[in-house]
């Protein structure tokens, strides 16, 4: 069997017009950060409708994510969100910031989320030290290299049965070549390795393919 990635995109073409939705306010978003200079490196439409799905899912009514870029995935999520529902969502740019609340905004979205700036690792640092309510929900699609860290300071900000999704998790299949000393691909196996070990949570990795090509998303829930 010979598959190509043209197949991929056209699967997610296909599902996308079947079944994910289309809808102005996601894609004027990918167009306004376009246009704002921001990579195309946003989760899939497919892939965002599975976060929403798994959001709701679980009932999330707080959902945390860490790498915002235009917003594309935070709206995804927060469409997920009941009336009193929140997503504080990391980001260091503040120009990505600026572009993802205009989206968000725009969205009509924009009093259930709040955008934080910054390094996420200070932002996790004060979500902890605040005390805040813990998330049901935790989205890691930052710095691949500091994902080690945003695990932690996840578990640190759950509670019995929170999940915690990471996105590009497989990289055309890098994790698992061991040659590969990457920071990022490093980052990732030490995250696993981390999920492994630790008692308090359960994880697996999903492989995925689509027009993002071939990466894949590590889950895990929180233990009771
Ligand atoms: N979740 C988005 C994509 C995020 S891309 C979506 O799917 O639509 C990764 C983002 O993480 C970028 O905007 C980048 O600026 C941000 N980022 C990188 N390093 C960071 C850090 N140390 N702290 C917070 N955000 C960071
Ligand atoms: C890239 C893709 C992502 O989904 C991400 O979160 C960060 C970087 C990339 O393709 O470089
Ligand atoms: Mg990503």
């Amino acid at each position: 069997m010979h598959v190509t990635e043209a197949q991929w995109s056209e699967v997610d073409c296909y599902v996308s017009d079947l079944l994910v939705g289309g809808d102005d306010h996601l894609a004027a978003a990918l167009v306004a950060s376009d246009e704002a200079g921001l990579p195309a490196i946003s989760v899939s439409a497919p892939q965002g409708k599975f976060l929403s799905l798994l959001a709701r899912a679980v009932g999330a009514r707080r959902i945390l994510e860490i790498g915002t870029l235009g917003g594309y995935s935070t709206i995804w999520l927060a469409r997920a969100l009941p009336a009193d529902g929140r997503v504080v969502t990391l980001e260091l740019d503040p120009h990505h910031a600026e572009v993802a609340e205009s989206n968000l905004e725009r969205a009509g979205l924009g009093a259930l989320v709040e955008v934080r700036r910054g390094r996420a690792t200070e932002s996790l640092a004060a979500l902890i030290e605040e005390r805040v309510e813990p998330f049901d929900l935790v989205f890691i699609d930052a710095d691949k290299s500091s994902t080690p860290h945003y695990v932690t300071a996840s578990l640190e900000l759950s509670h019995p049965g929170t999940v915690v999704v990471i996105d590009n998790a497989v990289r055309d299949g890098a994790v698992a070549d061991l040659d590969n000393t990457g920071a990022d691909v490093v980052g990732m196996r030490t995250a696993f390795e981390l999920l492994a070990a630790d008692p308090r949570i359960e994880a697996t990795v999903v492989q995925t393919v689509g027009v993002k090509g071939y990466d894949g998303f590590a889950f895990g829930v929180v233990s009771a």
